[in-house]
């Protein structure tokens, strides 16, 4: 009996051992290109064959009638650009036909190729084409102008070894490993699952309906490359797909994990995990609704129609080589006590049907309200509580900004005090005198270094946010633009609480409290804030303190009920 096509070994692009081994001590001979995230997930998908039969970053030609019509040049099906973006001076220094080496973020070379082609795209075109609009509020869009390189590179690729994975090794194959794994079961039909979210009850339904109504067993196979800005970390979401795998029949599903870097463009992302789970031996793919959607545009309506995906998936079934299981999206139905898809369900005047939305279930967590077990398994919600905490429990910082001797230090101080009676979270002040007395005791007032000092302050509060801290940061920060960036790294992490020490200048200098507005007057210190240097007036803070005429313990307090009303302590 001849094997079944999608369980036969499909071609890699990796040399063998020996050939890997010579290749390595050669390559140090030449140029390197090191290798951004996105493009490590893209060279694994290349080399382990998910994105067979591309042979490695699209040439000019290759690239080109994939933008405009979804096919390499020879017309074979492919959605996705999968180029290799690199700098204007990279690609200055390269010649056509050298070999480059290339080496992810800690200089291990992964691969090597050969560069045939060398151009630069039309961006606003391959927005247009691929993502279906040139709008920036589309995560790969943004990629595409603020992240991507100016020029591309084409050519052949060949494999020398796998980035290295430290996490969840045991759960990570490769499309060999996978059919290896079907054909030693047995499994013949499989069908495939692909996420970016945590698993709750209706995606179990969903998947037990498409195994069945596919009679086929199913693979769970959810994305841990990249997937769209501020989902949920892949490390919580495994942990919580492990928890939910213990509710599936071990000998009917399984799991693994896929190192893709998802683009979020709906109808043609679709198609091309298709691609990429008909690379892995799976014979079904389930597309739901609003398959990989980006959320909204810019004018807050949907990039893509809900059932847009499913309908290029059905044009394109055939070419794909894996069926499609559609599924509207599924509700629970309270009377019932079920989850039953939506468009199926023909008393919807007489049931009560309910939903939990992704927005709703984040707002939950945030506040440390019930999440139902309709909704979600026990062990999950766990999972995302321990990772989510309510607010009150989670980090933040408290970024004080004002003039020098406005009294941000002195605020800072009694805030740290009435924080520490609270005793709940570790607080920590940078105030900027002190900072600069050791972290940044090298720095002068120049613009440069005080947005270093204000990064380094922005670091280390981010640190301690990330930790379950709370950091109070006091200096003057006089540049709006620094303020954001540090406002962006902090909030990955934790809440941002911004506060204006709004005390005029002139009172300032009349207040003088070190006699440094008198040396300021006499030029005797140079770039003096507010007398001979800058100071952005920050235009939204959370909140503005006037000091004058006013006690420090009360603009302490003000500041301890902005954070209670920003859910950050408890009232
Ligand atoms: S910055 O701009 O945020 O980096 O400044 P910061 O680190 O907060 O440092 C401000 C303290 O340094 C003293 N100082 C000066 N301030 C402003 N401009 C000049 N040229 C300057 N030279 C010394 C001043 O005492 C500031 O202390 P605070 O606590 O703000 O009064």
């Amino acid at each position: 009996m001849t094997m079944l096509s999608n369980l036969a070994p499909i071609p890699e692009l990796y040399v063998s051992y020996e050939s890997a081994q010579k290749l390595k001590a050669e390559a140090a001979d030449l140029t390197s290109w090191d290798l951004t995230p996105r493009q490590i997930c893209d060279l694994e998908l290349l080399m382990n064959g998910g994105f067979n039969p591309l042979k490695g970053f699209l040439s000019e030609a290759d690239y080109d009638n994939v933008v405009d019509n979804m096919r390499l040049a020879d017309g074979t099906l492919w959605p996705m650009p999968i180029t290799l973006d690199v700098s204007e001076d990279f690609a200055e220094r390269i010649q056509l036909g050298q070999d480059i080496a290339l080496r992810d973020l800690e200089g291990v070379i992964l691969g090597t190729m050969t560069v045939t082609d060398r151009w630069m795209p039309d961006k606003h075109h391959e927005a247009k084409m691929v993502f279906g609009a040139d709008d920036q509020a589309h995560p790969a869009v943004n990629y595409l102008h603020n992240a991507a390189g100016k020029v591309y590179l084409g050519g052949p690729v060949t494999g020398i070894q796998q980035p290295v994975h430290y996490d969840f090794k045991a759960r990570r194959d490769t499309p060999n490993e996978l059919r290896a794994y079907f054909r030693k079961l047995g499994w013949r039909r499989i069908v495939a699952f692909q996420t970016r979210n945590p698993l709750h009850r209706a995606h179990q339904e969903l998947t037990f309906r498409a195994a069945k109504e596919a009679q086929a067993n199913l693979l769970i196979h959810p994305v841990v490359g990249m997937t769209k800005p501020g989902d949920v970390d892949h490390f919580t979401r495994v942990r919580c797909y492990e928890a939910v795998l213990d509710k599936y029949p071990a000998s009917t599903t399984s799991m693994s994990l896929v190192n893709l870097a998802m683009r979020m463009a709906g109808p043609r992302e679709a198609v091309w995990h298709g691609l990429i789970r008909a690379n892995h031996g799976c014979t079904h793919f389930i597309v739901g609704r609003d398959h990989a959607g980006p959320g909204k545009n810019s004018k807050g309506d949907d990039f893509y129609g809900p059932y847009d995906a499913q309908d290029l998936f059905r044009k394109f079934q055939d070419e794909i080589g894996v069926e499609m299981v559609d599924f509207k999206q599924m509700v629970y139905v309270q009377e019932r006590a079920q989850y039953e898809p939506h468009d199926e369900i023909l008393d919807k005047d007489q049931v009560t049907i309910l939903n939990i939305s992704g927005t709703e279930l984040r707002r939950r967590l945030r506040e440390g309200l019930d999440i139902p077990e309709w909704f979600s398994f026990p062990e999950v919600v766990q999972e995302l509580r321990n990772r989510f905490p309510p607010r009150s429990q989670q980090g933040f910082t408290v970024f004080f900004t004002g003039f020098s001797g406005s009294g941000k230090s002195t605020i800072a101080n009694a805030l740290m005090v009435k924080l520490m009676e609270m005793g709940d979270r570790p607080v920590t002040l940078l105030d900027g005198d002190i900072v600069r007395k050791n972290l940044s005791s090298e720095l002068g007032f120049s613009k440069e270094h005080r947005d270093l000092n204000i990064r380094r302050i922005g670091y280390v509060a981010s640190e301690i946010t990330k930790n379950g801290g709370i950091a109070i940061c006091a200096p003057i920060a006089p540049y709006e633009t620094t303020r954001r960036a540090v406002r962006e790294e902090i909030e990955k992490f934790g809440a941002f609480c911004e506060v204006h020490v709004a005390t005029s200048i002139e009172e300032c200098e009349r207040r003088d409290r070190k006699g440094l507005y008198k040396l300021a007057r006499e030029g005797k210190i140079k770039e003096f804030t507010g007398i001979s240097d800058p100071y952005d007036v920050p235009a939204d803070p959370e909140l503005r303190v006037e000091t004058e005429n006013v006690e420090v313990d009360n603009c302490a307090h003000q500041v301890l009920l902005k954070l209670e009303s920003m859910g950050l302590i408890a009232g």
